[in-house]
C-alpha cells in the first residue's frame, strides 16, 4: 500500500533520462552565448520565522541577500507543515491538488508524493528539460528515508546528496545518500557542516559542468531536534510514539551566543485572556518556568540559524570567486513558519496566524533591486512559475500559481493585476514540540483540519478561517495586527462595519464566498478567483465585489463554507458543498442560471 505507483514512476526514469538529452543546449567549454539561462541558488531552511524577528540575528545573510536583493515581506506559505509546503512548493500547486496533506502516509510524505505521480513532474524535472544540469542537498521530504530512497530515488536531479529519515532532524547524526549511493552515517558531526561542505561540493560540480545550473540547499535548521524512529504510519499515534522533540542543536562554536535574547513580548505573547478558536482557545496560560524553557527553545533556533549564515556567507564568496553573481538568482525562504507563546501556543507550526505563514522569502540576482523590500502578495505556489520563467522554459496550464515580479520595473508594474490573496489550508493535526508542562499538555491535537484566506490590499487586511468543527475564524489586521480579537467568535462583539461602511455580515460574506471558490481551486482559477464568480470580469477584487448590487448574491444565495466532519487528509466528501458543483456565477446583472 504505501509503496502504490512506486514502480509507475521508476519506469518514467527512462523519460526524464530522454527529455533532459533533447533539452540540452550544446554550451561547449568556454563559449558563452549572449542570453545563458542564468544559474539559480535556493537556499530552503526549515521551520524559520519571519515574525519571531530570526533574520535580525543573520549578519552574512544580510549582508548578502537583504541588503543585496529584494525582500517579499508578504510572502505566504499556503500550507504551514513542512512536507505538504515542500510538495506544494516544487509542483507549482495548492495541496488539495496535489493531494499529500502530511508528513507521512497514507496521507502524506515521500510515498505519497511518488504514487501521485510527481517524481516525475516537479521543477528539477522540468529544469533539466529547459536544459539546466540540477543540484540538490538537504531535506527533500519527509519519510523519504534509509530504507525507501531508492524505491525508487527521487527525480530529476544531476546529483544529489539528500539527508535521510529518521535522522533528518538528529543535528548530530545526521545520515545523508549520494546520487545512487547507499547511506552514510555522520554521527558526531553537526548536521549544519555537513551540509555546507556539500552544498559547496555540489556548487563546484555545477561549475565544472559549464551548463546553466539550479542549486537547491535544504538545511535543517532551525527545526526542533527529533529523535526518531522508522514507523510505517497509519495512525497519528504512530507519529507520537516514534518521535522525541527538544529545542535545535547548535555546532559548538554558536552554543554561548544571544544568552540574554528573549522571544519578543508582542501584545499577543502569552496573553492574559484565551485567543483564536477551537483548541486554541483553549490553552492555559503559561507558567513561568514555561516560558523560561520556551525562550531557551528560541536561543537554540537562533544559533543553530547561525550555521545556515555562514553557509550562505560561504556560498557567496564561491559564487564571487568563481564570477558568477551577474548570472546567478538567489532564493531564500523556508518552508513554513513557526510560533512560541503566542496567542498561548508551544513551540510548534500548522496554525493558520501569521508566524506560521508569513515567511522570508529573499531574491537576489541580476536586475532585482538592492535593499529593496516588496509588498506585493506571493506565495509558495508562485516560486515554481517563477523559476521556470527565469529558465526561458515555457509556464504550465496546471500551475496553481503566478511568476513573483522580481526585477525592480516588473515589481513596479504589478500592482493592480497580481491577486491579492493567499489560500491557507490545513488537514490533521499540530503537535506541539517544546517541553510538556502540566499534567493536561497534550503533544498533538487532532481536528486542526481548516480551510482560511488571507486577503491583503491597501483597503483591507483581513484573515477569515473556516475550522471542521465548523467555528469561524475573522480577523482585522488594519486594527489588530496581532490576531488578538477573533470577530467571529461568540464571545466577540462584531462592528457594525468592517469596510468602506459596507455591514459586517455583508463583508463576511464576500470573504466566505471568496473561500468557497479558493478552497477547491485549479489552475488560474486559483489566481483570479472572482472571475469564476462573476465570469462577466467585472470584479477583479474584493473592494469590486462589495458593490451593494450584489448583496443578495452573496449574502442570501450562496452556499456557505462548512465542513461535515473532521478528517485527517483529504476526502472531499468530509467537506461540505463544492464550489464545483454547487457555486452559484454572476454575469451583467444578473446570476448565471438566469442566463444560461
Ligand atoms: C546514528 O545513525 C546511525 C545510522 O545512520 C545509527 O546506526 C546509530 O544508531 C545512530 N546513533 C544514535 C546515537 O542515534
Ligand atoms: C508593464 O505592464 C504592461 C501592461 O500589462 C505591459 O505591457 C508591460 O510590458 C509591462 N512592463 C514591464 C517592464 O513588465
Ligand atoms: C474531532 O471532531 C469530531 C467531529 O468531526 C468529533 O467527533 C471529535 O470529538 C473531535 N475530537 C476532538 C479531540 O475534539
Ligand atoms: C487523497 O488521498 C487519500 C489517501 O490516499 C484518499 O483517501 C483521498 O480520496 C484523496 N483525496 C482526493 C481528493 O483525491
Amino acid at each position: 500500500m504505501r509503496f502504490s505507483g512506486v514502480t509507475i514512476a521508476a519506469g518514467l526514469h527512462l523519460s526524464v533520462a530522454l527529455a533532459r538529452d533533447v533539452g540540452q543546449k550544446p554550451l561547449g567549454a568556454g563559449s558563452k552565448p549572449a542570453a545563458r539561462q542564468p544559474n539559480i541558488v535556493f537556499i530552503l531552511t526549515d521551520d524559520q520565522d519571519l515574525h519571531l524577528q530570526s533574520l535580525d540575528y543573520l549578519p552574512l545573510i544580510k549582508k548578502h541577500l537583504s541588503s543585496q536583493g529584494t525582500s517579499y515581506k508578504r510572502h505566504y506559505c499556503t500550507t504551514a507543515l513542512c512536507c505538504p509546503s515542500r510538495v506544494s512548493l516544487w509542483t507549482g500547486k495548492q495541496a488539495h491538488n496535489t493531494n499529500v496533506t502530511d508528513v507521512s502516509p497514507p496521507y502524506g510524505g515521500y510515498p505519497k508524493f511518488v504514487s501521485q505521480g510527481f517524481n516525475s513532474a516537479y521543477l528539477p524535472v522540468w529544469l533539466q528539460e529547459a536544459g539546466y544540469n540540477t543540484y540538490y542537498t538537504g531535506k527533500l521530504f519527509n519519510a523519504h528515508t534509509v530504507a525507501n530512497y531508492d524505491a525508487p530515488h527521487a527525480g530529476g536531479w544531476t546529483a544529489s546528496d539528500f539527508l535521510l529519515d529518521p535522522y533528518t532532524y538528529m543535528y548530530l547524526n545526521a545520515s545523508f545518500q549520494r546520487n545512487q549511493d547507499p547511506p552514510i552515517s555522520y554521527e558526531g558531526q553537526h548536521s549544519g557542516d555537513v551540509i555546507a561542505d556539500k552544498a559547496y561540493g555540489l556548487l563546484d560540480e555545477a561549475v565544472a559542468a559549464d551548463k546553466p545550473f539550479f542549486l537547491g540547499i535544504a538545511p535543517v535548521a532551525p527545526h526542533s531536534n527529533v529523535k526518531a524512529t522508522l514507523f510505517e504510519g497509519n495512525h497519528p499515534g504512530d507519529f507520537e510514539n516514534s518521535v522525541a522533540f527538544t529545542a535545535p542543536i547548535p555546532a559548538k562554536r554558536h552554543e554561548h551566543l544571544f544568552k540574554d535574547v528573549k522571544v519578543p513580548r508582542t501584545p499577543h505573547f502569552n496573553p492574559d485572556e484565551p485567543q483564536g478558536a477551537n483548541w486554541v482557545r483553549k490553552l492555559k496560560q503559561q507558567s513561568q518556568e514555561n516560558v523560561d524553557y520556551n525562550d531557551h527553545f528560541y536561543r537554540q533556533r537562533l544559533r543553530t540559524l547561525q550555521s545556515v549564515d555562514e553557509l550562505v556567507g560561504g556560498l557567496f564568496k564561491r559564487l564571487a570567486k568563481y564570477n558568477l553573481l551577474d548570472n546567478t538568482f538567489v532564493f531564500y525562504t523556508t518552508d513554513n513558519g513557526y510560533h512560541i507563546g503566542q496567542h498561548r501556543l508551544q513551540p510548534g507550526k500548522e496554525c493558520g496566524f501569521e508566524e506560521d505563514i508569513n515567511i522570508p522569502l529573499i531574491v537576489r540576482g541580476p536586475g532585482v533591486a538592492a535593499g529593496e523590500v516588496a509588498d506585493v502578495v506571493t506565495t509558495h505556489i508562485d516560486l515554481a512559475p517563477t523559476i521556470l520563467e527565469l529558465a526561458g522554459a515555457p509556464s504550465r496550464a496546471d500551475f496553481d500559481g503566478e511568476a513573483i515580479p522580481l526585477r525592480k520595473e516588473e515589481l513596479d508594474n504589478t500592482t493592480t493585476l497580481r491577486h491579492e490573496h493567499v489560500t491557507v489550508e490545513y488537514w490533521g493535526f499540530a503537535a506541539s514540540e517544546g517541553k510538556l508542562f502540566g499534567d493536561d499538555a497534550q503533544r498533538m491535537v487532532l481536528n486542526n483540519t481548516y480551510k482560511a484566506l488571507r486577503i491583503i490590499s491597501k483597503g483591507y487586511n483581513f484573515y477569515y478561517s473556516v475550522w471542521c468543527n465548523n467555528e469561524h475564524e475573522l480577523y482585522d489586521l488594519k486594527t489588530d495586527p496581532y490576531q488578538q480579537r477573533n470577530l467571529l467568535h461568540p464571545d466577540e462583539k462584531s462592528p457594525t462595519t468592517l469596510l468602506d461602511g459596507v455591514a459586517f455580515d455583508k463583508v463576511v460574506a464576500r470573504l466566505d464566498s471568496l473561500l468557497f471558490v479558493l478552497k477547491s481551486c485549479k489552475a488560474q482559477t486559483c489566481t483570479r478567483p472572482w472571475q469564476a464568480l462573476h465570469p462577466a470580469g467585472n470584479v477583479q477584487n474584493l473592494h469590486d465585489a462589495l458593490a451593494s448590487r450584489f448583496d443578495d448574491f452573496y449574502v442570501a444565495e450562496q452556499k456557505r463554507v462548512r465542513y461535515d466532519r473532521c478528517e485527517l487528509g483529504y476526502l472531499v466528501d468530509a467537506e461540505g458543498p463544492q464550489f464545483e458543483t454547487h457555486g452559484l456565477v454572476y454575469r451583467h446583472g444578473a446570476r448565471w442560471d438566469e442566463w444560461a
